[in-house]
């Protein structure tokens, strides 16, 4: 079982940073450390069974309904909280294709959203539906719910001491950060298509190599514009602190995306992401991965894993970290 984030890991790292992102790191450690799909390997903490008691679930799909009893006004105002921040610092650092998905959607900015009612428009504009789950779900029921255009959406909400650093995914990092560009056409294939690869990837032993596929586009990729650099990673855009260090930091690298380079990189659950990749273009990034994993897979057991800040010969370099604040210990 993998730790899951480690505070003190990072506050001991506080020295080191630049005073901008040391001063926003005391207040939020990022909160995308624990949000991906290599999901067996994370302790359940205790909030998980807390929001959860007295609730059942499907039990074989994990799914249940929202249920909207649970959430106080307390929920609700947090949940307001969440959103007028990040809503207040995402315009001209998102892609336009999450704002403009988060738009659509007309997603609640005061309440918790009622899932059903997005759904009446995710499934017009996509096929795409969420479903509601009481928290981190086994990887074969993941998986079979992206390739059956179903995203789980974690149904509790943190509490109003957690804006800044939750241990697990909660209803804001699921919905806020992931739903919007299940709007996109090219991405929710994408999605789609990654839950595909993962039921075979697991079958083939080889669901860490495709995982950090996943921890590097679907949480913490950034995007190529003509206007510049944007985010779409759903870790990013559901966390203040990252949402900044991502694009302004000197410390991280970013690199062209390239699918084999990409998919030998480990990756920090633990703090902010050493490398960023950067796409071109969702087509880019479905094309892309729109072949058969098997022989790559096969490949990469041939080939050095790179750590996660390395840079190699071959990269396509948009920035050079400074490695300013990085985490010495072992990344994943
Ligand atoms: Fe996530």
């Amino acid at each position: 079982m993998r730790e899951v984030c480690k505070k003190s890991a990072i506050m001991a790292k506080l020295a080191d940073l630049p005073q901008a992102i040391a001063s926003t790191l005391k207040t939020s450690p990022p909160t995308g450390c624990a949000t991906m799909n290599d999901r067996s390997a994370f302790v359940v903490p205790d909030i998980t069974t807390r929001k959860n008691q007295g609730l059942g679930h499907d039990a074989t799909d994990y799914t249940l309904a929202q249920p909207q009893q649970r959430y106080s006004a307390e929920d609700h105002a947090t949940w307001a909280t969440l959103y007028r921040r990040q809503c207040a610092m995402l315009p001209g650092r998102a892609c336009d294709e999450f704002m403009q998905g988060l738009q659509q959607l007309e997603v609640d900015a005061e309440r918790v959203p009622d899932f059903e009612r997005l759904n009446r428009k995710l499934l017009a504009a996509t096929g795409w539906r969420i479903v509601a789950v009481p928290g981190l779900i086994p990887d074969e029921v993941f998986f079979a719910h992206l390739a059956n255009r179903r995203f789980p959406v974690t149904w509790w909400l943190r509490e109003p001491h957690q804006l800044d650093y939750l241990q697990e995914p909660d209803v804001f990092h699921d919905l806020f950060g992931h739903v919007p560009l299940l709007m996109n056409p090219v991405f929710a294939d994408y999605l789609q298509a990654y839950g595909q690869g993962g039921m075979k990837a697991k079958h083939l032993g080889f669901l860490p190599v495709l995982a950090r596929l996943y921890w590097y586009t679907v949480e913490f990729g950034l995007i190529n514009t003509p206007q510049g650099m944007r985010i779409y990673g759903a870790g990013i855009v559901s966390s203040k602190s990252e949402s900044l260090y991502c694009l302004d930091s000197d410390s991280p690298n970013r690199l062209g995306f390239e699918l084999q380079r990409l998919m030998r990189t480990r990756y920090r659950i633990d703090t902010f992401q050493k490398t960023y990749f950067v796409i071109d273009s969702f087509q880019q990034l479905f094309d892309a991965t729109a072949v058969d994993f098997a022989p790559i897979y096969q490949s990469l057991q041939t080939m050095p894993v790179l750590g996660a800040g390395d840079i190699d010969a071959a990269d396509k370099v948009f920035h050079v970290g400074s490695r300013v604040g990085w985490a010495d210990s072992a990344d994943l």
